[in-house]
């Protein structure tokens, strides 16, 4: 492990946690729209965040997940019910982790671990819980205290305040384009993994489906000159990258 790093800190959606896994209770819930409603909640759920950001105006991420759903629905005609808009929602409550998740985690025991996320604290103390992720983090740091989200240089300060290490000691890992580039600007070594869907130097297929759309806007590394450190196909290449223990060690 090279001496100055300290912590590995990890986004939550899309990074350990599958935002695609809601896909099967949104389809039993509409049938036939499962998967574009998946992809354009998502894309309206952060939207959402950067608009609200913008405008000063901070509502918590659960609130904002309810509102990009009842979007979602009202775009498509179907029934944005309150109560039906709630229920959908609470499946954010409890995403799948991916399958690389664990071991990466396990291996890095040695090591400061911590999740900061957009998501609210209710939110993610319950995807942890759900997932039995307890005993993998000292910490699980929500936006949400400063009242604004990633990828605001304020929301990353959370990390030096809370776990009490400068941006050169901390490896940040997440899979969202925006979130890298918030993460690179703070100062923080940054991996980024690469979740498409896609195969490298595979073409995107010509005819685009929802899922493949989503892929195409949120899953590329992003062009804005802040780019990750370095990039992984699976988180379970972290722990060798920075010559953490082997596997089941
Ligand atoms: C999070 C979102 C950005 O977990 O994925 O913060």
């Amino acid at each position: 492990m090279p001496q100055q790093i300290k912590a590995f800190v990890f986004d939550a959606y899309g990074t350990l946690y599958d935002v695609q896994s809601v896909e099967q209770v949104v389809e039993g819930a509409y049938p036939g729209y499962g998967s574009v409603i998946t992809a354009i909640w998502r894309i309206k759920q952060l939207e959402y965040t950067w608009l609200t950001s913008l405008m000063g105006r901070y509502e918590d991420f659960w609130n904002l997940t309810k509102r990009a759903l009842e979007y979602t629905l009202r775009s498509l005609h179907l029934d944005a019910n309150p109560q039906r808009v709630e229920n959908l929602a609470a499946a954010y409550f409890s995403l799948q982790p991916y399958d690389d998740a664990r071991d990466c985690l396990e291996r890095l025991a040695t090591q400061k671990r911590a999740i900061l996320s957009n998501g609210s604290p209710a939110m993610l103390y319950s995807l942890v819980k759900n997932s039995s992720f307890e005993r993998f983090f000292d910490r699980i740091l929500s936006v949400d205290s400063r009242r604004v989200f990633k990828p605001a240089k304020d929301a990353y300060a959370l990390i030096e305040q809370e776990l009490g290490v400068t941006p050169e000691q901390v490896v940040f890992v997440s899979s969202n384009g925006f979130d890298i580039c918030g993460a690179k600007n703070y100062g923080f070594t940054v991996v980024r993994v690469a979740r498409s869907i896609n195969r490298v130097g595979t073409a995107f297929p010509l005819k685009i489906d929802e899922r493949a759309l989503f892929d195409l806007l949120r899953a590329q590394a992003e062009t804005l000159d802040q780019s990750a450190d370095v990039t992984v196909r699976s988180l379970a290449e972290i722990p060798d990258l920075f010559g953490g223990p082997g596997r089941g060690a």
